[in-house]
């Protein structure tokens, strides 16, 4: 697990920043916080240290009781020399909220309390989080600081529309919730460029079949799972592209995204990107069945009870496979229901031609379908069987995405890399 460092600075959005500490905390990472003396006002060291287990520095001049150390390490014997050890030992800096003014400061270079001088000593991932008014984010001074820290590799972490957390203010300048900011710092610390060089295509969402103007056939899938196997991909220095179904989520940072709406226009955008991709994860629930000829108008029910005539959509992984060019991964995805589910999962990973299927029980609330957990059983080609215990999606990705790993290696004489292109399939092992 990584060791994450969180700055904050004043705002009234840093009660978020508590939240996000927690998650972190709560997902097995050792967080330590720096915080600016105007953070101070709106949330106190006190809670912060409470949530890490650790102590809060504010100033560069007083002394780390912890000695550098994050939570779970050992206290050194003797204090660093440095009051950047914690930056020097951290995997990812995200600060969060970040406000006008230490934006401001880290465009400019200052290096005027504990937070400026760390970011700009840090030679990990930095992440920034604006929070502010909605008239000082789009101040041209804060758009240019913002573009200036993008291009020297600062990582922005836009803010949202709405309400703001003063009262009664509304508009752009909203710190994004702390599930995003957690993923996206946790993201950052586990940047490897292990796929560097690869191509990834993942589609994520459910599809939605037009019955007339207003109403279709669809499916509960958020997008989650794919999401995080797109954010996961990029996060090992994948080229991702991500094809998603109505999918309401944020984009996952650095990748690529491709909106669509129905199973043909998915096939279409897949048509465009699988012969290019090296891996390739199924994870979209498309509809199976669509109307032959959706009105062009709102269906009216005085004109009675309408007859829907529907079709197959087209099988797009199958298409994929009957395609499949050499050293290409491909990943299924099968919701199924109860006992039979792992049977079905292995009859849909031969009939499919895959490299891996992955396998949701549907039949479980707390799991799967427009939640943010998932617990899944892997089935590969090479016989090997997997039960993933429920985690959150970020998680059951990453197992995911090692066990692709596995598979390309193995194909590979266990020579293990996956830069290179090699044939993981049925006709070309
Ligand atoms: N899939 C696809 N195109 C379709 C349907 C499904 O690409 N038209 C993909 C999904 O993204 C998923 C896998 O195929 O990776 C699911 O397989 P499928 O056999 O269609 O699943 P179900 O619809 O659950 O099948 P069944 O009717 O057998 O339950």
């Amino acid at each position: 697990m990584a060791r994450l460092l969180l700055g904050v600075s004043g705002g009234i959005a840093a009660y978020k920043a508590l939240e996000t500490a927690r998650l972190a905390v709560r997902h097995g990472h050792s967080v330590r916080v720096v915080q600016t003396p105007a953070s101070e006002r709106f949330v106190g060291r006190a809670s912060f240290a409470a949530i890490t287990g650790a102590p809060v520095l504010l100033d560069e001049f007083e002394s780390d009781p912890a000695r550098g150390a994050y939570p779970g390490e050992p206290v050194p014997d003797r204090a660093p020399i440095s009051h950047l050890a914690l930056v020097e030992r951290a995997d990812a800096f995200l600060i969060a909220p970040a406000s006008a003014n230490t934006l401001a400061k880290l465009a400019g270079g200052h290096a005027d309390n504990l937070l400026t001088t760390a970011a700009l000593a840090a030679a990990c991932p930095v992440l920034v989080a604006p929070a502010m008014n909605d008239r000082m984010y789009r101040h041209p001074a804060t758009q240019r600081n913002l573009e200036q820290l993008e291009a020297r590799g600062v990582t922005v972490i836009p803010p949202g529309e709405g309400e703001l957390a003063s009262h009664g203010e509304h508009g752009i300048g909203r710190l994004p919730e702390p599930e995003q900011l957690a993923a996206r710092w946790e993201q950052a610390a586990s940047r490897t460029d292990a796929w560097a060089g690869l191509r990834v295509l993942v589609t994520a969402g459910g599809t939605q079949e037009p019955i007339d103007s207003v109403r279709f056939i669809g499916n509960r899938s958020s997008g989650r799972m794919g999401y995080a196997l797109a954010a996961g991909a990029a996060a090992r220095g994948a080229a991702v592209v991500v094809v998603a179904a109505n999918v309401r989520l944020a984009d996952p940072l650095g990748v690529q995204v491709v909106p669509v709406r129905t199973a043909a226009e998915m096939q279409l955008a897949c048509e465009a990107h699988a012969p290019v991709s090296d891996v390739i994860l199924m994870a979209a629930a498309v509809a199976d069945f669509r109307p032959v000829r959706p009105a062009a108008d709102k269906l009216k029910k005085d004109r009675g009870v309408p007859t829907l005539e529907i079709e197959p959509t087209e099988d797009i992984l199958s298409q994929i496979t009957a395609r499949r060019r050499s050293g290409q991964s491909v990943v299924g995805f099968a919701a199924e229901h109860g006992e039979e589910a792992i049977a079905y999962g292995r009859a849909k990973l031969e009939r499919k031609d895959l490299d891996l299927i992955v396998i949701n029980d549907i039949a479980r609330s707390d799991i799967g379908f427009d939640t943010s957990h998932n617990e899944v059983t892997l089935i590969a080609r090479d016989g090997l069987e997997r039960t993933i215990p429920r985690a959150d999606k970020a998680h059951v990705a990453e197992d995911i995405l090692n066990e692709v790993d596995r598979l390309r290696s193995s194909s590979e004489g266990g020579s293990g890399g996956t830069g290179r292109t090699v044939s993981v399939g049925t006709t070309t092992v």
